[in-house]
């Protein structure tokens, strides 16, 4: 019996559909990508109907969707959408990964770089951009591994706002929200910090080198935006725990080639079985083999 081709279905929520994630997609073993651009929720239901019904459950771990798109929240939709149509009561269902605006993948890209000169139980975190997709997982994995983290915003209401949506999925999370509006704002929320992650926007400054300099808890700083002007004053785009003056910097790059092995290690595991929900908790579990 011929083993069955593997089938990604890439579902992105931007109309069309992302280059990057299906080369990703190959690289990582797929045989054939199915692609689809301008995904809604209300799409959803015939698409999953379609990847459950045509293979017999035996052969649906060949199968698979991966949800992608700019747009975090449809693409959480989409997710939530996936999995309401498959019906495992009758071994129904495929794999799916959320990896919207690389958003999963690139958090625990930085989140795994830290935790290999922390130990998260201890860290002391400040989230710069905290309220971003990417900060925001940032700080949901710090707070399920045990790390006490600060989720800073320029609106305290944003950052409290963040602060309660990831204390929902992490209980015992050891959070609290700080707004920064300027110097005296941020040296506060740097305080006693041991590790900072700069998650802004693209070509925003967010910790300039004199704050860096004079908080002396400081050890790791990762900077997740590659344009320029970076986020961390100092530390380099392509900085990979290199020592810039006593604390440990990544920057965007120097997380990228982490980024893109988890994100290959991501799409190679939902053809390992059929029953598989790939997100920010998921993914950093895979981020711990490298
Ligand atoms: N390497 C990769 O593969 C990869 C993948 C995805 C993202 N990234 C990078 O990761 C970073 C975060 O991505 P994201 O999509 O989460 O970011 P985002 O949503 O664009 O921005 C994150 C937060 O930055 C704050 N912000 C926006 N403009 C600002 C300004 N002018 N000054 C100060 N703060 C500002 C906002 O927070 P408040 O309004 O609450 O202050 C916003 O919620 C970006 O630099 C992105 O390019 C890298």
């Amino acid at each position: 019996m011929v083993a069955k081709r593997k089938i990604l279905i890439q579902l992105d929520s931007d109309a069309d559909p992302s280059v990057f994630d299906r080369v990703v997609a190959i690289d990582a073993g797929a045989d054939e990508v199915f692609s689809y651009g301008g995904v809604k929720p209300e799409t959803i239901r015939d698409k999953v109907h379609g990847a459950i019904f045509t293979r017999g459950p035996k052969d649906l771990a060949h199968t698979a969707f991966f949800i992608g798109g700019s747009n975090v929240g449809v693409g959480e939709k989409l997710l939530a959408e996936v999995q309401r149509h498959m019906l495992p009561q009758f071994g129904l269902r495929v794999s799916v990964l959320l990896d919207a605006s690389g958003a999963n993948t690139t958090a625990a890209a930085a989140v795994r770089s830290a935790a290999r000169h922390l130990d998260l139980a201890q860290a002391r975190a400040l989230v710069l951009g905290g309220t971003g997709p990417v900060g925001q997982r940032v700080a949901l994995l710090l707070a399920q591994h045990g790390a006490e983290v600060r989720v800073a915003s320029r609106q305290l209401e944003r950052a409290a706002h963040v602060v309660q949506l990831v204390q929902d999925k992490a209980p015992a999370g050891r959070l609290e929200p700080a707004a920064i509006d300027g110097p005296d704002d941020l040296s506060a929320a740097l305080e006693g910090r041991t590790l900072v992650f700069a998650a802004g926007a693209a070509g925003v400054i967010l910790l300039p080198k004199s704050a860096r300099l004079a908080c002396k808890t400081l050890r790791v700083a990762v900077d997740l935006n590659a344009v320029p002007p970076l986020g961390i004053e100092g530390v380099d785009v392509t900085d990979k725990g290199v020592d810039r003056d006593g604390v440990l910097g990544y920057g965007a790059l120097g997380v990228g080639d982490l980024k893109m092995k988890i994100h290959r290690a991501a799409v190679a595991r939902l053809f390992e079985s059929n029953d598989q929900v790939l997100d920010a908790e998921q993914i950093y579990a895979l981020a711990e083999a490298f």
